[in-house]
């Protein structure tokens, strides 16, 4: 099964993709990585394991639409099972979402529905809540409202900063998320219009 994983920056979430797959883990191959910022770390991450790093700046590009139908091209070419952002931070088009519903998964830094959009640490921090966490998500054309299918909770302490916090939801994110692709590119879990489904495998 065939992964294209799209990136915009440190690509840590990608690097723990690349370990499960060394280790024969992943349930499929990394053909591809897409950075829409060419100096991005995640791109040498995956030079350095043999990937096919590709570079597409979205400045080249005048509108939204030309840039997600140049990248629609570019990940076509790889005919993937399953395309996943991983730090990839761009609004993507009806039209992109539309292409690959279904087969394209996000993971955002908040137990979803909670803090969707940006500055999620913050937030969680300034509400004085006492979990935070991490969601694996079937991307629609909501922003962060697709059906969530795997998430971990941490437990925010007694004078946590949002570095610190970051640094504990980073942490879970890299144990999620291999484990998330693994189970779309087994067939376990499929995205459905009314939410995500597990098919009752045992685990
Ligand atoms: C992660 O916090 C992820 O939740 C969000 O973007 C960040 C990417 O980090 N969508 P990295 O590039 O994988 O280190």
């Amino acid at each position: 099964r065939r992964v294209v994983v799209l990136i915009s920056g440190n690509g840590s979430n990608l690097q723990a993709l690349i370990d499960e797959q060394h280790h024969d883990r992943l349930g499929g191959e990394i053909v591809a990585v897409i950075s829409n910022q060419p100096d991005a770390h995640g791109l040498k991450r995956a030079r350095d394991a043999g990937i096919d790093a590709v570079a597409l700046p979205h400045r080249e590009y005048d509108s939204r639409e030309a840039y997600d139908g140049a990248l629609i091209k570019v990940i076509e070419r790889h005919e993937p099972d399953l395309v996943v952002l991983a730090g990839f931070m761009r609004i993507l088009t009806p039209r992109f979402v539309q292409r690959f519903l279904g087969r394209l998964i996000n993971i955002h830094p908040s137990l979803l529905p909670a803090y969707q959009g940006l500055n999620t640490h913050a937030r969680a921090l300034a509400d004085g809540v006492a979990e935070h966490g991490c969601s694996v998500h079937f991307v629609t054309e909501e922003l962060d409202g697709g059906p969530v299918l795997l998430q971990a909770v941490v437990e925010v302490a007694e004078g946590e900063t949002e570095e610190s916090l970051k640094e504990k939801v980073h942490a879970r994110e890299h144990l999620i998320y291999p484990i998330a692709v693994k189970w779309c590119l087994e067939g376990r879990l499929q995205f459905a219009d009314d939410g995500a489904r597990f098919d009752g495998t045992p685990l």
